[in-house]
């Protein structure tokens, strides 16, 4: 069944015909439709005009012979510029050459805003360098490319909840104002609190370590900030996250629930977005392979096979055995499975205040990140948590962070503590590998980088 609506009758509607979306327009073939949307381009051949719309769905080709309408329809569409806004009538006809399939013979035009050639929009279809087009993104958006890449990430993002919430989780946000950090101290955006500091949160994870006490099986899912000044192609200072917390859930249950997370996110792409995919030209079969089990990797394994690498000359620096991996090393071990791959127990000097070590060997923590293949790197980051009040006690002191802020925190252990564990993933880092696209800031609608504020 066609979701009709009646055309608007006020303003600048001319017809009675049905309003439709151009993602769904095969419906009407045959039929009269009203199109509200822009011109996105347009071509002409003497007494033939060949007006490209888009209307946020998609874009359809339309067809008007001079003979074939009104001379002021005709008039109206040979004088449109490139993103004037008009709604549209026509009849909906089936062309195999067509980009969607259909195409529409235009019946009637009403321009609701004419863009003036004196000052016209300034993305033209030809080549823009990325800077112009950063600086311009609250248009950019409007390209078929950068509309299809937010698509994507919508689905994502929705998939990304879809499987916590079908499982059992309670999604729990934590708040962004914080009095402390979570992952570093060093990389804290702060802000004046009624004349106290306080920070934008790095992670939701300290909270929801609380309310996974609570409730269970917890998630969270918001913005988070980072003030390093990283200028990578991995790094946005404003990036949304979700994050799993799961009371009585250890390192290997944790993977397998990041394995069956993401392996839910892209079949679910793969299934509700793929005419966007094919927009912006994702080779698909290199999404099909994504269903668990992943790899898992120990991380002095992974050392082993960069050092291997470094000998053959894949890699230009050696690795230094104790590090947390560099981009170039994420990039080559991510390109060496065509799933992801579970890198778990670093060292767990290299990582984080709360994580459990390994009770066969307290050199390693219980933490896994999860690096994309294709050389997308880390996307997931999460370990098992410290339990013992004692041990957590004494992290806080060796990492010098304020002790009374972190009593609350110190209370999980003093009150019924028991094995947890929990990770993040960075929506952006996902969407940047799933789209398959070279830098993160196509990825969010407006990016927060280290040089880039505006718009
Ligand atoms: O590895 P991270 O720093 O882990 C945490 O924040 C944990 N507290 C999460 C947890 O266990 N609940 O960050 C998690 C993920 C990374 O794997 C990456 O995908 C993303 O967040 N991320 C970033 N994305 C974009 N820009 C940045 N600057 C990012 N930093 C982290
Ligand atoms: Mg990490």
């Amino acid at each position: 069944m066609p979701e009709e609506s009646a055309a608007p009758t006020t303003g600048t509607s001319t017809t009675s015909a049905p309003v439709a979306t151009i993602a769904t327009i095969g419906q009407y073939e045959g039929r009269s439709v009203t199109l509200r949307g822009w011109l996105y381009n347009s071509r002409e051949s003497g007494k033939l005009l060949f007006p490209i719309f888009r209307d946020g769905t998609g874009t359809i080709q339309g067809v008007a012979h001079v003979k074939s309408v009104a001379p002021r329809v005709f008039e109206d569409l040979k004088n449109l510029t490139q993103e004037s806004s008009v709604i549209v009538a026509g009849k909906v006809r089936a062309d195999k050459r067509a980009p969607g399939g259909y195409e529409l013979d235009v019946e009637d035009v009403a321009v609701v805003q004419r863009v003036p050639e004196s000052d016209p929009y300034p993305i033209t279809p030809k080549e823009h360098g990325v800077d112009f087009l950063m600086e311009r993104r609250h248009l950019w958006v409007r390209s078929p490319r950068q509309s299809a890449i937010l698509r994507i990430r919508a689905e994502i993002m929705r998939a990304a909840a879809e499987f916590f919430d079908s499982n059992g989780f309670i999604r729990t946000d934590p708040p962004i104002l914080t009095p402390a950090a979570c992952e570093g101290t060093s990389t804290l955006f702060p802000v004046d609190y009624f004349g106290d500091p306080a920070y934008l949160t790095q992670s939701g994870q300290l909270y929801i370590e609380s309310t996974a006490l609570a409730l269970g099986k917890v998630y969270s899912f918001g913005p988070t900030f980072r003030a390093e000044k990283s200028k990578t192609r991995r790094h946005l200072t404003e990036f949304w996250m979700i994050e799993p917390e799961v009371a009585y859930c250890d390192l290997d249950g944790l993977m397998e629930l990041a394995e069956n997370h993401l392996s839910h996110i892209v079949q679910s792409v793969l299934r509700n977005r793929a005419a966007e995919l094919e927009t912006i030209g994702r080779d698909k079969s290199k999404l099909e392979t994504i269903k668990p089990p992943f790899p898992r990797l120990r991380y002095d394994e992974a050392v082993e096979r960069l050092n291997e690498a470094h000998k053959r000359g894949e890699l230009e620096q050696p690795f230094e055995y104790g590090n947390d991996f560099g981009s170039p090393d994420e990039t080559w071990l991510s390109a060496q499975y065509d799933r992801p791959v579970m890198v778990h127990r670093y060292p767990a000097e290299v990582k984080a205040f709360y994580m459990e070590p390994d009770p066969a060997d307290p050199r390693w923590a219980l933490c896994v990140d999860v690096l994309a293949p294709e050389g997308y790197g880390e996307i997931v980051g999460g370990s098992q948590r410290v339990s013992s009040f004692e041990l957590l006690s004494r992290r806080i002191e060796q990492h010098h962070l304020p002790m009374e802020a972190f009593q609350w925190y110190l209370d999980l252990r003093r009150y019924g503590s028991v094995p947890h564990a929990g990770y993040g993933m960075g929506i952006e880092r996902a969407v940047a590998w799933i789209c398959g696209l070279e830098h993160v800031r196509e990825t969010i609608p407006f990016a927060r980088m280290l040089h880039r504020m505006y718009p």
